[in-house]
């Protein structure tokens, strides 16, 4: 089939067995290889990522694709980090986001 020129891509299919290990709030946390953080991290406890500028509610991966801002997460220390963008890899230190997101930075 013709796609024109699509850049779109496919990741290799996970094989089920491949595991890595993330902290979430310093909690080791087993997770599947390849995934985003979001997805890995959907299941945990109360599922929220952050709190919204707003009104502090807590909020919570919603797109899954970039668009939404709702996933914002610290990662390796790095505020305002797109869970549902970023790939996870060993070792990777992930918190929430508690604190409004401060544009002024
Ligand atoms: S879930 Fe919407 S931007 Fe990440």
């Amino acid at each position: 089939m013709n796609r024109g020129n699509s850049t779109f891509t496919r990741s290799e299919p996970l094989s089920g067995d491949d595991t890595i290990t993330i902290f979430f709030e310093e909690t080791a946390c087993e997770v599947p290889a390849g995934v985003t953080v979001a997805a890995a991290l959907l299941g945990h406890d109360d599922h929220h990522f952050c709190r919204s500028a707003a009104d502090q509610e807590k909020r919570a991966p919603h797109c899954l694709m970039g668009v939404c801002f709702e996933c914002l997460v610290e990662i390796d220390g790095v505020k305002n980090r797109q869970a549902c963008l970023e790939p996870v890899r060993e070792g990777m230190q992930v918190k929430r986001q508690h604190e409004p997101v401060d544009e002024s930075k």
